[in-house]
């Protein structure tokens, strides 16, 4: 038998264009999509959520107390995301407002890129490709764009969740040794690994968690390799690292704040390789993200437990 859902207004904060979004006016569902190329504002997203009783959001919303009191009606949020940082989840359970993410079908893409900006920022591949278009490749350098080993080297991987475990299963195809925070503690890790990837996610406990000191602990031929969320590094302190050679490079998908803007400081410092936060930007992986945060957005419309609830308040 079908199920039948109560018809609910929904806000979705970005035009999405995977093909299970259709499933929201198919369910009846009364779909608003917020039509600009860049997200609402905060006061915007106020004004715009002020009837949804759905919320359908991305990680550049941020859905605090303010937000949620100007939507009176609202009892389900769905993030397209696994991290929820954006989401005030103690504010939303006082509420009993029920909260969903997107874990697992992210994680494959997102040590993919990992891995791939270990690789990048080990071969020098930012520096070599920008050589060619400018003019600087002359000839076969001996000692030129020398990098460092990745096979055979240690990496030590902070936060051993579905990602963490991921990445590792790359490296033991690299012939990497693999240290863990899970089985080694965090000094002896950041001592003996030649690249350290970060794999936590953001909470008042780890809110800068690589600050000056464990950026000291580090090797100084050691990289640095952040997909989790730019609030884990204290910056300031990545920056004087790099420019100082404490470490011999970073490689960033994710900083503080998110756009960086293009005169950061960070942006001036060398050996550093930042992209802008596309960890899980594969098409498939996007298209399941998607599948993910309608589904809990209809379970949770329904007042059914969401399938990938978080934060206790799960339907
Ligand atoms: C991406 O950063 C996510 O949390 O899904």
């Amino acid at each position: 038998m079908r199920r039948h859902y109560p018809v609910a207004r929904v806000l979705v904060t970005r035009r999405l264009p995977f093909p299970s979004l259709e499933r929201l006016p198919a369910a009846g569902h009364d779909v608003q999509t917020w039509p600009g190329e860049l997200p609402p504002s905060a006061r915007e997203l106020r004004d715009a959520i002020r009837d949804s009783e759905g919320l359908l959001c991305l990680l550049t919303e941020r859905v605090d107390d303010e937000v949620l009191d100007a939507a009176p009606h609202l009892r389900a949020v769905a993030v397209m995301a696994v991290g929820t940082d954006n989401v005030d989840l103690e504010a939303c359970r006082r509420r009993g407002i029920p909260v969903g993410n997107t874990p697992g079908v992210l994680t494959e893409a997102t040590a993919d890129l990992a891995f791939a900006l270990l690789l990048a920022a080990a071969r020098k591949l930012p520096d070599a490709a920008a050589a060619i278009p400018a003019g600087a490749w002359l000839t076969w350098e001996p000692a030129a764009f020398l990098g460092a080993d990745v096979h055979g080297a240690t990496l030590g991987i902070v936060g051993y969740g579905r990602i963490g475990q991921a990445v590792a299963r790359r490296a033991n195809g690299f012939d990497m040794r693999v240290l863990t925070t899970r089985d080694t503690e965090l000094t002896a890790l950041l001592a003996a690994a030649d690249f350290v990837t970060l794999h936590v996610p953001l909470t008042e406990a780890t809110r800068h968690l690589v600050d000056t000191d464990f950026l000291n602990r580090m090797k100084p031929t050691a990289i640095l390799v952040n997909t989790s969320r730019g609030g884990v590094i204290d910056q300031p302190a990545l920056i004087a690292a790099l420019n100082a050679k404490t470490i011999a490079g970073a490689a960033l998908d994710v900083t503080d704040p998110e756009p960086l803007p293009a005169d950061d400081p960070l942006l001036n410092v060398p050996n550093l390789l930042v992209v802008p936060h596309i960890g899980s930007a594969t098409r498939s992986t996007r298209a399941r993200m998607a599948e993910l945060a309608v589904d809990n957005l209809l379970a949770g419309l329904a007042g059914e437990p969401m399938p990938h609830g978080v934060g206790g308040t799960t339907s």
